[in-house]
C-alpha cells in the first residue's frame, strides 16, 4: 500500500486550474509497511467503515498530517520526479517526491483499507488498484540525501493505493 499527499498550488483554487499549470500539482508519496499498530491512524481507519460505498461520506476531527507521515527528521531522503496522476485521466505534469522512509502501519489496520468498494453494494472490493508502471521516457529521477521541509501548500486529499499483494488477504 501506498499514501499520496496531492497538493496544488496556492494561488489557483482547485484541481482543474492546477492542471492547467506545468507546476501545478506535487504529490508527496509515501510506501506503507508491516510493522506495529499505528495508533496515529486509528481515527482515520474507524471511518472507513463508514464510507465503504461509494458516495458516501464521513465527518473527521482535523488531525495534523504530519501525525500521519514518518517523523519529519527521516523525511530528507527522497526520489523526484514529473510523473503523472495515477488514477484517470493521468494527466501528466505532476511533481513527484517519493519518500525512503515508509509509514509504519499493522497488517490488521493495512486490512481494513480493502474493506472499502469501488462502487455500490454489489461492487468489488478496492484492491488492485495501482497504477502499472510507466516507461521512464528519458525522464530524470533525482535523489536527495539532504535534508528538507515540506513545502506548505495545500492539501487536497489523501489517496490510499492499495498493492495487490494486499488482494491475497481477500481471495
Ligand atoms: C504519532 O504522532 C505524534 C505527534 O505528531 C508523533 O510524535 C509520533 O511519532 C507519531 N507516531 C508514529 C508511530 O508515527
Ligand atoms: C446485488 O446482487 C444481487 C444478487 O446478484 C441482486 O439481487 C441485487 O439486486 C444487486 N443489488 C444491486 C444494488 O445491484
Amino acid at each position: 500500500m501506498e499514501l499520496h499527499v496531492v497538493h496544488i498550488r496556492e494561488d489557483v483554487p482547485d484541481i482543474t486550474e492546477a492542471k492547467k499549470k506545468p507546476d501545478g500539482v506535487a504529490v508527496l508519496a509515501f510506501f506503507i509497511k508491516v510493522e506495529e499498530e499505528n495508533k496515529n491512524y486509528t481515527t482515520l481507519i474507524n471511518k472507513l467503515e463508514n464510507i465503504k460505498y461509494k458516495g458516501q461520506l464521513a465527518q473527521m476531527e482535523p488531525l495534523p498530517l504530519s501525525s500521519l507521515l514518518p517523523p519529519k527528521e527521516d523525511l530528507g531522503r527522497y526520489y523526484r520526479y514529473e510523473g503523472s496522476l495515477t488514477t484517470p485521466d493521468c494527466h501528466e505534469g505532476v511533481i513527484w517526491t517519493v519518500f525512503e522512509k515508509p509509514v509504519e502501519l499493522s497488517i490488521s489496520q493495512i486490512s481494513q483499507f480493502s474493506t472499502v468498494h469501488f462502487d455500490g453494494k454489489n461492487s468489488t472490493y478496492m484492491v488492485e488498484n495501482f497504477r502499472p508502471v510507466q516507461f521512464l521516457n528519458e525522464r530524470k529521477v533525482y535523489w536527495s540525501s539532504a535534508s528538507t521541509l515540506l513545502p506548505p501548500a495545500k492539501v487536497l486529499m489523501l489517496a490510499l493505493m492499495l498493492t495487490y499483494i494486499l488482494s491475497s488477504l481477500f481471495q
